[in-house]
């Protein structure tokens, strides 16, 4: 008797369903693997300050409330990437309505975003999975 609880026992511990181990990465939010806020928050003021500064796109950020665009893109990101925030600005058609804003300007944002993300050494499988959550969003933003 004794013998079969030990053997159930075991069989409980070890030959159980099969549990996939992944590996820690994979595990972390990307919030969590792009470094929490205050990265967050680091990548975005130098992200918008690329963006005032790049001729393509600047013209468009000149009456902004940057403090105010910085916010919301600091909360929208965190929301995205799995953290705690809860993103309290406008959608994004509203947001971006009567801009009438084009694929080349999208792009170049993009560019700015990703020259911040190198700058701050973000590793390319987190930077793809940031502009993978954000990349869906631009149906939304452009030609509104
Ligand atoms: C993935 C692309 C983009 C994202 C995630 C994004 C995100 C945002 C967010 C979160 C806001 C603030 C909304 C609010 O105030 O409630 C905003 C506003 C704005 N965005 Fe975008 N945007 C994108 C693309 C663009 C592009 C391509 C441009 C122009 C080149 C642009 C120009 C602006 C401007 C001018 C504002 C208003 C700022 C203000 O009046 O204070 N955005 N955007």
């Amino acid at each position: 008797m004794r013998t079969f609880a030990l053997c159930a026992l075991l069989l409980a511990a070890c030959g159980g369903p099969k549990q996939e181990t992944k590996p820690a990465a994979a595990q972390k939010s990307l919030y969590d693997r792009l470094g929490g806020e205050a990265a967050i928050t680091a990548v975005v003021d130098n992200f918008v300050g690329r963006c005032a500064k790049d001729q393509r796109i600047s013209a468009r950020f000149a009456n902004a409330d940057v403090p105010h665009l910085k916010k919301m893109l600091v909360e929208q990101i965190c929301q995205a990437s799995g953290g705690p925030c809860k993103y309290t600005g406008k959608d994004m058609k509203t947001a971006h309505k009567g801009m009438n804003l084009g694929d080349d300007e999208f792009d170049a944002l993009v560019a700015d975003l990703k020259g911040a993300l190198d700058e701050f050494k973000v590793p390319a499988q987190e930077q793809n999975d940031l502009l993978g959550a954000l990349g869906p969003m631009k149906p939304d933003i452009v030609h509104q």
